[in-house]
């Protein structure tokens, strides 16, 4: 094994904030179980230096914080020449703000958590539910991890966004693919279940009009391995009853969240942990039959919010 330097993009402050560094480390410790690491300020440099083989640079450089790789000999560093690959180019996930948008690399974050809990056998093909999913930032994501993905959002005019956000960078980026409405699941409700499809041979999402609450409705015969949620914050966005308090929104949503879950499956969600605060909702996921682990990656966005993320498992 080598000496390996990660350098900490500086993207990583416009997610993570002043604790840009901490988070990357628990990040880190999360994904590469078994690896030390130590955390270095060379000028104006963050890094975090590991011991690794050529197998690991794959799974390094998907960390949300890992701007790029060095091998180290003494004070001399080589930069490894390697770029993480990707099924989608970045514009589809950076190229576009809109109100309420997840940060990009906390997305990652999410997803690389919860793919690093899964069994080895259900990452490659892990299938991708994000409940509150807003404008699609997490379900580009998992097409850019070459997964599929399906997203609930009951603002009927995300779908409209998300259509002209993907078109747009079809065009720009000459990108094939398949875009496509359709109908799934009962839920009585009228316009529920209305989906848009974006496909980008192998893979595929699907953003369906809906509420979190109703997933076993709208997805009868699907399971998922992952899912993955920034939760609304009760500060720019509601929950769907109106309520400030997402807590009620998830507790409410649990058992249909458990019902589209596997045995292995993993729940990850980021939330403002003042609202609700990490030991009400361990509580609510824990009566739900839910495990949740031993993850924090806390980081203050605002003097009201404090983000964290919380993985829980179904078994
Ligand atoms: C923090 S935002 C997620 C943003 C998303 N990750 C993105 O980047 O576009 C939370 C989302 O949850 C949605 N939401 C609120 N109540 C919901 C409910 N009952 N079912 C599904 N989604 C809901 C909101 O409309 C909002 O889009």
């Amino acid at each position: 094994m080598s000496e390996i330097a990660l350098l900490i993009s500086p993207e990583t402050k416009s997610a993570y904030f002043q604790e840009a560094v901490s988070v990357a480390e628990q990040e880190f410790r999360w994904v590469m179980p078994g690896f030390d690491c130590r955390l270095e300020q060379r000028g104006p440099f963050n890094f975090l230096f590991t011991q690794a083989d050529a197998e690991h640079y794959p799974l390094l450089l998907r960390l949300s914080f890992c701007q790029g790789l060095f091998v180290c000999e003494g004070d001399r560093f080589q930069p490894i020449n390697l770029e993480p690959e990707f099924a989608l180019h970045e514009d589809f996930v950076f190229g576009s703000k809109f109100k309420g948008k997840t940060n990009e690399r906390l997305t990652q974050l999410l997803l690389n958590v919860g793919l690093a809990a899964l069994p080895d056998h259900a990452k490659a093909h892990a299938k991708v539910l994000d409940p509150l999913a807003g404008r699609a930032t997490s379900l580009l994501w998992a097409m850019r991890y070459g997964l599929n993905a399906w997203g609930i959002e009951p603002d009927g005019k995300a779908q409209d966004d998300v259509r002209q956000l993907v078109k747009k960078w079809c065009k720009v980026r000459r990108q094939s693919h398949r875009l496509r409405d359709g109908v799934l699941g009962n839920t009585g409700r009228k316009k529920d279940g209305q989906f848009i499809e974006f496909a980008v041979e192998p893979v595929k999402f699907r953003l369906a009009q809906g509420d979190a609450r109703q997933a076993d409705q709208l997805f009868p015969k699907e399971k998922f391995d992952l899912l993955i949620s920034d939760v609304p914050y009760g500060v720019q966005h509601f929950a769907g009853d109106g309520t400030r308090n997402p807590l009620s929104l998830i507790e409410q949503a649990l058992p249909a969240w458990k019902a589209v879950m596997k045995k292995h499956s993993q729940l990850v969600l980021a939330f403002n942990s003042y609202l609700p605060q990490r030991d009400a909702l361990i509580q609510v996921l824990g009566d739900a039959g839910l495990t949740v682990a031993d993850f924090s990656a806390p980081h203050r966005m605002s003097e009201s919010i404090v983000r964290d993320v919380m993985i829980a498992s179904a078994s």
